[in-house]
């Protein structure tokens, strides 16, 4: 056991990983170092974003052009290591971007928070206390949401939800916000603590209630399930308007694609293969753009199993000869507040995004996970998956075997005409070095 690590400088920090865990000692520091920012400043701020750092850790950052998402015309940025994203991405806009880009609504922003307590006494004497305190318990957050209420936003309502037929004597104050261009995770959790104590104060000095009538307040915390701050994300064309150098046959294209999503809508092996490629987009945007994909992740699957049965969380059909194909997702993003300020990457992707605010963020949001679903549907039903996979693998595989310049080149010019399998690199590198290939 290491006591008192987190007081150790940061130097002291990797001596001590490095003395405990290590063997060959400097090559395993200077790796450490040579991810390093030269730029203090900037290394200061990841140095404080979190605990303990002792060095950075980088994703490559790309970028996908010609998303046209209510018309606008956007680039967008994606943080992600898995080859084939941003390709998939750009190949899905270019497409669209010919047959009327992407339409977003905006279903709600609405996002909710809950104190959850117990109660041993009577429900009807709680909650006729709850009605005639309410508006105490809204009072007595006016110092934190009065910054919110400048800008539009602020506390709903609250509630009180009975729910002793779950657990016995379990309630929840439950409260909604308005967090405008915030996440507001700090924002909803202050009022939420604040709302408790208040809560507890009043309760304390109530009279209606017995000696024996017993209040706990077990936590107060925001939800990071949110499906009511919720994007829908449509794309729609005439079916003969899909024809394109991939797809020959639009008619069975459309068909097929349907049947696709049919089965991810209703197989949990498949739903789950079919959201995950659709977080590849929309994980890779909410990192670019400061956000939290934890909670974004925990949402989207909850949300894709709000119907009983985890499902796909895209949807297609045709309509009168037209295609019809959409996404429906809750995202609780922010464009200003936590790092987005301070990270320098995450403020030059806003800006390369024009300064979006928070309800056209989770439209690009939507529209890269859309997009990244049809690219995904698009090859599984015509050419397969692996041959575009593997082709954006190989660099990857080159890189493995230790190809210099010269070899990468020649080898991805010979596999432009060949089937790209490890082994199959691995024997035309040995050509090469042979001067066979
Ligand atoms: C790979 O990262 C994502 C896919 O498996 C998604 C899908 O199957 O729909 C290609």
């Amino acid at each position: 056991m290491k006591e008192g690590f987190s007081k150790l400088s940061k130097q002291e920090k990797i001596d001590w990983v490095l003395k405990t865990f290590f063997k060959s000692g400097s090559k395993d520091s200077e790796i450490l170092k040579k991810y390093w920012n030269d730029d203090k400043s900037i290394q200061t701020i990841h140095d404080e974003f979190a605990e303990n750092t002792i060095t950075n850790f980088y994703l490559p950052l790309g970028v996908a052009p010609n998303f046209i998402i209510d018309k606008i015309n956007y680039t967008i940025p994606m943080a992600i290591e898995e080859s084939s994203v941003v390709a998939a991405a750009c190949k899905s806009a270019k497409f669209w971007s010919k047959r009327g880009g992407f339409k977003s609504t905006i279903i709600s922003t609405t996002k909710t928070g809950q104190i959850h307590f117990k109660f041993n006494g009577s429900s009807k004497k709680i909650e006729t206390f709850f009605i005639s305190i309410k508006n105490k318990l809204e009072d007595s957050c006016k110092e934190i949401t009065k910054n919110m209420n400048k800008r539009g936003g602020g506390i709903i309502n609250i509630n009180l939800l009975n729910k002793t037929n779950s657990i016995k004597d379990y309630f929840q104050i439950a409260v909604k916000f308005d967090t405008v261009d915030s996440m507001g995770a700090n924002f909803i959790n202050s009022c939420l603590e604040q709302i408790a104590l208040t809560f507890e104060a009043e309760f304390n000095e109530s009279n209606i209630f017995n000696k024996s009538d017993k209040l706990k307040i077990i936590m107060s915390i925001l939800s990071n399930y949110t499906p009511e701050c919720v994007v829908k994300v449509e794309l729609k064309s005439k079916i003969s308007n899909l024809k394109s150098k991939d797809i020959s046959d639009p008619e069975n294209f459309a068909k097929k694609f349907v049947e696709a999503v049919e089965i991810a809508e209703n197989d949990i092996s498949r739903a789950v293969t079919h959201n995950k490629g659709i977080m590849n987009g929309i994980d890779a945007v909410v990192i670019a753009t400061g956000n939290d994909f934890r909670a974004v992740e925990a949402a989207i699957h909850a949300y894709a199993s709000k119907d009983g049965s985890y499902m796909s969380l895209t949807h297609a059909k045709i309509e009168n000869d037209e295609f019809v194909y959409w996404i429906e997702i809750p995202i609780s993003i922010g464009t200003v507040g936590g790092i987005i300020n301070l990270h320098p990457m995450v403020k030059w992707c806003l800006n390369l995004l024009q300064k979006p605010n928070s309800k056209q963020l989770m439209s690009i949001i939507g529209a890269a996970g859309l997009a990244q679903n049809f690219a995904a549907i698009k090859s599984l039903i015509t050419s397969g998956i692996q041959v575009g996979h593997m082709k954006m693998h190989l660099i990857n595989i080159l890189n493995s075997l230790g190809a210099d310049e010269y070899e990468k080149t020649k080898i991805i010019q010979y596999f432009k005409a060949n089937k790209v399998t490890f082994n199959s690199v691995k024997t035309a590198l040995k050509k090469l070095r042979k001067n066979e290939l």
